[in-house]
């Protein structure tokens, strides 16, 4: 009950009171008295009465309701979590209550689709989904929820939309295509002898499946073989990744989310047998690849959020295009990587290129 609404009670008890005082001193003499009392008894309550539906009306108004956010995230690793902090962190700049509710899945695909019913029964607002397997799973529930995916390598292949700007569904986001070509290019610039370039993915994630596509198109313009390292668990990682070692001369590992959850055990495989690893993402290389051309993911976990307050505001999704992040790009290079793996001096590559970050 609001506070209107219990004032009015209290009020209109005493009024009853008074009332009944009143008739038990009914006399002639007092009875203008108690006319006048009454009507303004009764302009009292109807006056209160007008105020309290006005107070509670403003609870259920929506100034002080709290939207609901559901994030969905495949696993945690460092560029997907530094994507969801970007996101959390801007929409703290709404203007209004917006309560997130967040979950992952631990690389379990079929965890997704759990969670994400999970937010539709808990009444989401909207649902953001991090990487290609959640938004994916997500897509599933956009009939009733609107989705927001971010960080989707290509929403046309992962078939979320049919094209990145004139869209009909109840889904939009964002895209971080990999730019397989420049990465290449500068594996070559680095390694100019290399023939042979091995693919490490999980073939269970469309995101890595669709830059196989564009690797084997630079391949055969630059006269180069692909030699495919594919696993389906996480545990085979180690199997793949020695198996590349073993037959290619450089390695590259997309923005894959498996790969990338599994670092460690690739990057110390790659550094030991001195094999050039080039990989789809700054953070990545951070956890101890080479180097990357890519971009930088805050910005694109800023303009996720930017999305999802537009459509808290009201507008449809389908009015909000799909934002590519392909430009700005920075070389992203890990120092301690190159000196361990014997690969001398980045100073021309420094000359090449305006935009080297040194990772250590
Ligand atoms: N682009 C990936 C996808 O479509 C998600 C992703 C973003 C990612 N940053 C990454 C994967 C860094 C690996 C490493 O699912």
């Amino acid at each position: 009950m609001c506070l209107y609404t219990l004032v009015l009670d209290v009020f209109y008890r005493r009024g009853q009171v008074f009332f009944i005082s009143l008739h038990q001193n009914a006399s002639s003499n007092i009875y203008k008295e108690e006319k006048k009392m009454k009507k303004l008894l009764c302009l009292g309550l109807s006056m209160l009465f007008v105020f309290s539906l006005v107070g509670c009306g403003n609870d259920d108004s929506g100034d002080d309701k709290a939207f609901k956010v559901g994030i969905v995230q495949i696993v945690e690793h460092p560029s997907l979590d530094t994507i969801r902090e970007a996101t959390e962190k801007q929409l703290k700049t709404y203007d209004g209550k917006i309560e997130v509710l967040y979950e992952n899945a631990g690389g379990d695909q079929s965890m997704l689709n759990t969670i994400c019913q999970q937010f539709k029964e808990q009444d989401v607002d909207v649902i953001i989904a991090i990487a290609t397997p959640s938004a994916q799973a997500a897509a599933n529930f956009s009939d009733e929820i609107p989705v927001v995916f971010s960080a989707v390598s290509d929403p046309v292949g992962a078939g979320l939309v049919k094209d990145l700007e004139k869209l009909d569904g109840n889904i939009t986001g964002t895209s971080d295509e990999i730019q397989v070509d420049l990465i290449m290019d500068l594996a070559i610039e680095m390694y100019p002898e290399t023939k042979s370039v091995g693919f490490l993915y999980n073939s269970g994630e469309a995101n890595s499946a669709s830059n196989l596509d564009k690797l084997k198109a630079y391949a055969k313009d630059n006269n180069l073989s692909v030699v495919e390292g594919p696993f389906t668990n996480t545990s085979e990682i180690q199997a793949s990744t020695q198996s590349l070692i073993d037959k290619a001369d450089i390695i590259f590992a997309p923005n894959d989310n498996s790969v990338a959850s599994a670092m460690d055990v690739v990057s110390s495989l790659t550094k030991d047998s001195k094999t050039p690893l080039f990989v789809g993402a700054d953070s990545m290389v951070g956890d101890g690849g080479l180097a990357t051309v890519g971009i930088n993911y805050e910005e694109l976990g800023k303009e996720t959020g930017n999305m999802v307050i537009q459509i808290l505001d009201g507008t449809s999704p389908s009015d909000i295009p799909v934002k590519v992040f392909k430009e700005d790009l920075n070389v992203y290079i890990n120092t301690s990587v190159a000196e361990a793996i014997g690969f001398g001096s980045i100073d021309t590559l420094k000359e090449n290129h305006k935009d080297v970050v040194e990772i250590k």
